[in-house]
């Protein structure tokens, strides 16, 4: 299993963003989390393709956006040409149009899709999407908000997931976002989760002191199978 380590920005300090994001770059972060919320599917609305097509220019990491956006379809080509690597939506949130042809959309363009539930989402909801999925991003607290607390009942539905993997024979990554900090994240990462994204845990404080914590944890705690 190949971990990777997804900082997400929207705790980051906006006018240091390319200096940050060069310092989780050079000490080992694999990802950039990129939260981009609407004002409707979550309260709070923070940032879209403008800022995208900056980051692009600035890093060559992989791009993980997570649309936290209302009807994401609209959006996919602005962000695949704004240079998304990977697009994440919530079943949730797929009112208008559907949650597969947005993935298929996803798909279309040449880059990954990811589909996530929120903390009150069954894993159930998942399962009619999981044969398109790259990723599957389970929400670990509500979105909308950096820096709240993780919610222990997603350890439940970590295991629920890996159960439908194995029965479906796929091998999507599970990612987990919210709460994430160095005292829970040896349990995330041997509960099975492979992408793990910080926001707070890591751009608070000493972002490469931050940053080499996180991969030391990973690399003691991976499963070798
Ligand atoms: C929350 C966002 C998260 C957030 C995580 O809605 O999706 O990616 O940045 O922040 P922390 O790690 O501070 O909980
Ligand atoms: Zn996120």
């Amino acid at each position: 299993m190949e971990y990777k380590l997804a900082p997400s920005i929207l705790a980051a300090d906006f006018m240091r963003l390319g200096e940050q994001i060069g310092i989780v770059e050079a000490n080992g972060a694999e990802y950039i989390h990129y939260d981009v919320m609407d004002g409707m599917f979550v309260p709070s609305i923070s940032f879209g393709m403008p800022v995208l097509k900056s980051v692009r220019k600035g890093t060559g990491l992989f791009l993980d956006c997570h649309l936290m956006v209302v009807d994401p379809y609209r959006y996919i080509e602005d962000f695949v040409s704004s240079g998304a690597d990977s697009i994440t939506v919530h079943v949730e949130a797929c009112t208008k149009t559907d949650c597969r042809a947005t993935l298929e959309l996803i798909k279309e363009k040449g880059i990954k899709c990811g589909i996530s539930i929120n903390p009150g989402t069954h894993v159930s909801a998942l399962k009619p999407y999981l044969d398109l999925a790259d990723m599957v991003l389970i929400m670990s607290v509500e979105p909308g908000f950096g820096g709240q607390k993780f919610i222990e009942g997603t350890f439940g539905k970590i295991e629920e997931l890996k159960q439908l993997r194995d029965e479906m024979k796929l091998s999507f990554d599970i990612e987990v976002d919210g709460g994430v900090t160095a005292d829970n994240l040896a349990d995330i990462v041997r509960a099975g989760v492979n992408v793990i994204v910080s926001g707070s845990s890591i751009f608070k404080g000493d972002i490469e002191a931050n940053v080499k914590n996180f991969k030391k944890i990973i690399a003691e705690n991976a499963c070798r199978a």
